[in-house]
Order: C-alpha cells, then sequence, then structure tokens
C-alpha cells in the first residue's frame, strides 16, 4: 500500500510536515526525485530539523528510509547532513540508497552559479545554486554518474575523467571560472562514496518486497507542481518531476500500485526564486503573513513571496497529479486578517478562464478574479478538531474544498507534528 505527499503549490507547502506525520504509521518513506535543493522542516517533541536530503522518516529508527534512483546525490551534502544529526545523538542506520540514483558533483553546483549569473535579469531562474539543473542535464544527456559507478573505482575514474574535462572546458571557454582538479575530486569523491557504500542496494527490490508484505509505503516529494519541469510554469521550475506520477519512476514502483496521492498545500500561496505569481501580494498583509509564518527558505534562507490562496493552480495540480485528498497547512498563520481573498478565475479583456494558462506571455496578460471572505481573529494553534475552528475559518476551508474539487483530510494549525487535525484516514 502507497501513499504519496506531493506538493501542490511552488514548494514549501509543509510536506515534511506531512511526511513526518504520515510516517509514523508508515514502514517505509522514499524520497522520489530533487536533491538537496529540497528544505523540509520538522517539528516534535519542541525541536525543529531541517532536511535535505534525507527523507522525512529518517527520526522513526525502526522504519526504512529510501532515497530512491529519481533523486540526484550530493555526497558531500548527504554526509554532512548524516553527520549533523549524529552529531546531535540521532543514529542513521535506517538509509537505504538507490544504486541507481545519479551522483551531483561540485561541477554541477558551480555550473548552476555561473550560469544563473550569466543570464540576464529578466532570464534569471532563482534556483538554489545546488547544482540540480546541470546534474539532471547530465542525466539526460547519458553521461551522469550514478551511485554504481561512483562505487567501482574503475568506472568512476573513467566517467569523470570524460566529465572534467569537458566540464572544464565550459567553465573557463564559456565562463572564464577556475577548472577542476581531475584527481583531487577523484580521490574525495571516491572516498565518500566508500562511506556511502553500506546504505546502497537495488531500492525498486526492497520496495516490491515491502509492498508483497503488505507494508506502507510513503513516498515524499520535494518541490511541488508548479515547479514541476512538465507541469510547473516553465522555465521558471526545477529539473525534475514532482508530480505524483514522478514518484513511480522516481522509486521504480510500477503504476499498478495501490497509491493514494495526498496533495498538501497552505492556506495561501508562496514561492521562492523568479516566475510568474499571480495572486503575490506585495503589502502588510504579506509582510505578516511572512513574519507569522516564518516564511524564510530553509535552504537558501531568501524570503518567500507571498500570495492569497490560487484555487485555479490547486485545480491544474491536483489534474496533473491525481490527487484524492487535500493536506491544509498554515490555516493558523492567518488569524487576525479582516478579509481574506481566494483567487478563483483568471481573466482578460472580459474573458474569464479557470484553466491555468500554459504560455507565460499570456500569463502576464491575466487578472485574478477574486472571492473576499472575511477573516477570523481567534488563535487557532491549540485547536484539535474541525468543530472549534471559528465559524469563518470553517467558511474559507470549505469554500477552498469546493473550489479545489478535492475531498480535505487534514488541516495543519502549527509546525509541530501535534498541530495537525486529521479527518480522513490517508492510507
Ligand atoms: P516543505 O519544503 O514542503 O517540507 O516545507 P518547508 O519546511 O520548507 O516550509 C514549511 C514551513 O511551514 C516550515 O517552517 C514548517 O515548520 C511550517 N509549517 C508547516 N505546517 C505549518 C502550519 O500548519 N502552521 C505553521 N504556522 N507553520 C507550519
Ligand atoms: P522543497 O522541497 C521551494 C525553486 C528555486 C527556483 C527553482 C529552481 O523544500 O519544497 P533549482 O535549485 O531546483 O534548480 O531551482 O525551484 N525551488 C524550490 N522552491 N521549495 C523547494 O523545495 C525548492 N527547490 C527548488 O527557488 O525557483
Ligand atoms: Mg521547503
Amino acid at each position: 500500500m502507497v501513499t504519496t505527499v506531493v506538493g501542490c503549490q511552488w514548494g514549501d507547502e509543509g510536506k515534511g510536515k506531512m511526511t513526518d506525520f504520515l510516517g509514523q504509521a508508515a514502514d517505509i518513506i522514499v524520497r522520489y526525485q530533487g536533491g538537496n535543493n529540497a528544505g523540509h522542516t520538522i517539528v516534535f517533541d519542541g525541536k525543529k530539523f531541517g532536511l535535505h536530503l534525507l527523507p522525512s522518516g529518517i527520526f522513526f529508527k525502526e522504519k526504512k528510509n529510501v532515497i530512491g534512483n529519481g533523486v540526484v546525490l550530493d555526497p558531500k551534502a548527504l554526509l554532512e547532513e548524516i553527520q549533523d544529526l549524529e552529531s546531535q545523538g540521532i543514529e542513521i542506520n535506517n538509509l537505504y540508497i538507490s544504486n541507481r540514483c545519479h551522483i551531483l558533483m561540485p561541477y554541477h553546483s558551480y555550473l548552476d552559479r555561473l550560469e544563473e549569473e550569466a543570464r540576464s535579469e529578466e532570464d534569471k531562474i532563482g534556483t538554489t545554486g545546488r547544482g540540480i539543473g546541470p546534474c539532471y542535464v547530465d542525466k539526460y544527456k547519458r553521461v551522469g554518474i550514478r551511485m554504481v559507478d561512483l562505487l567501482n573505482k574503475d568506472s568512476f575514474y573513467r566517467l569523470l575523467k570524460r566529465n572534467v574535462s569537458e566540464k572544464n572546458n565550459e567553465i573557463v571557454k564559456l565562463y572564464g571560472g577556475e577548472p577542476f582538479d581531475f584527481d583531487e575530486l577523484f580521490e574525495t569523491y571516491y572516498a565518500y562514496g566508500q562511506q556511502l557504500k553500506k546504505y546502497v542496494t537495488d531500492t525498486s527490490i526492497l520496495l516490491e518486497e515491502a509492498n508483497k508484505a503488505g507494508q506502507k509505503i510513503l513516498c515524499e516529494g520535494a518541490q511541488g507542481v508548479m515547479l514541476d519541469i512538465d507541469q510547473g510554469t516553465y522555465p521558471y521550475v526545477t529539473s525534475s518531476n514532482p508530480v505524483a506520477g514522478g514518484a513511480m519512476i522516481g522509486t521504480g514502483m510500477g503504476p499498478n500500485i495501490d497509491n493514494n496521492v495526498v496533495g498538501v498545500c497552505k492556506a495561501y500561496t508562496s514561492r521562492v526564486g523568479t516566475g510568474p505569481f499571480p495572486t503575490e501580494l506585495f503589502d502588510e498583509t504579506a509582510e505578516r503573513i511572512r513574519e507569522v509564518g516564518h516564511e524564510y527558505g530553509v535552504t537558501t534562507g531568501r524570503p518567500r513571496r507571498i500570495g492569497w490562496f490560487d484555487s485555479v493552480l490547486m485545480r491544474h495540480s491536483c489534474r496533473v497529479s491525481g490527487v484524492k485528498q487535500l493536506a491544509l497547512n498554515c490555516l493558523d498563520v492567518l488569524s487576525g486578517i479582516d478579509e481574506l481573498k481566494i483567487c478563483v478565475a483568471y481573466q482578460k479583456d472580459g474573458q474569464q478562464t479557470i484553466a491555468y494558462p500554459a504560455s507565460l506571455a499570456e500569463m502576464e496578460d491575466y487578472e485574478p478574479v477574486y472571492e473576499t471572505l472575511p477573516g477570523w481573529q481567534e488563535d487557532l494553534t491549540a485547536i484539535q478538531s474541525y468543530e472549534e475552528l471559528p465559524e469563518n475559518a470553517k467558511r474559507y476551508v470549505e469554500r477552498i474544498t469546493e473550489l479545489v474539487g478535492v475531498e480535505l483530510a487534514s488541516f495543519s494549525i502549527g509546525p509541530s507534528r501535534e498541530q495537525t487535525v486529521i479527518l480522513k484516514e490517508m492510507w
């Protein structure tokens, strides 16, 4: 039995929190795409953790945590993340890494930054600078280095030789940057591989066996549908498939598996990096939401852009991801705002649409059409049931659910595991 947690907006919807919550009942937790561009926050027992590559079930010692084949893995970043947790007394002996995942090398992150610097202001994507795009480019160009290759000295030597020569050429000739030293890279990264070797296995087989044994598998998406390379606001996207379909490709499980898809969203919208954001706010309401919701990136520390809830975007995300249930986060952050707006359509020249436009040029011409609902003043952070919500909060939640057209399975009223109200079974 599989449940997939997918972000429905532009990332940072609270996937880490939801994965940790649903992870309580899971046997295995699997990351299926992205890399350490992700920053997933988990809060329990008064402690807060930010994870980048490790799956958000890592704190459950008895559960297996898998980094699937769809992830791009920076060995240095992963070893640092493991060491950081171990220095806090959290031992990592429940991690399994796919032998097929691609290795993110320092030339990828360097190229990511050089490419971004070379872009005009208008064309900058605002990447996290972690090398995600260049690493996936190598994967699809069929020159990438996979975990199995890193562990085989001869293969690694041969592949790295070719890559370093190619990348140095690009770095020096195209961008005037500093070349990499092959020997140093080879030795350092071969040693990293040896340190990670104990975690590496064929995770597709591990998942198949778990599924046959009736275990519960939780797939954890990174980023969000609007950052998806196919379904997002291209080219202002990441280079992988956060959509739920990406879970089947990025874990090595077949699409015929029994899979529930839980779409995670905030009660408003946020975005880091550049690109269109129709409901973006630039006023004191945005400031207020940013401060109350601590809306600063977990990976880069950048302030997040803030806007009203966009049901056009949400319908698009839920459709392309096959979302069956909605997990609504950060409802508490909206307390104290007199009036709340929900985008119900986009319009230009008097014509309305409820289909998210594929064209960025077209998007620029559209204005959001809003419905205004009364807000509430009450603090929601200690609420434990739907009934306890103020009437206006209920109306807001009901309207969102109605517009998105997906059953509401939970809502969340604070960062902590305990601040989650479950309305429907999600397994
Ligand atoms: P992810 O990338 O989707 O895992 O989300 P992030 O961790 O990057 O960002 C979500 C932020 O919202 C984190 O700081 C969470 O601790 C916080 N958070 C999650 N759910 C809630 C909630 O219901 N209320 C509040 N106030 N914060 C929340
Ligand atoms: P989580 O998993 C929010 C954004 C970047 C940039 C674009 C491309 O925490 O939700 P990349 O480095 O991937 O090439 O950057 O995607 N981005 C995220 N935004 N949350 C994330 O992850 C993100 N990962 C990448 O800001 O706009
Ligand atoms: Mg995040």
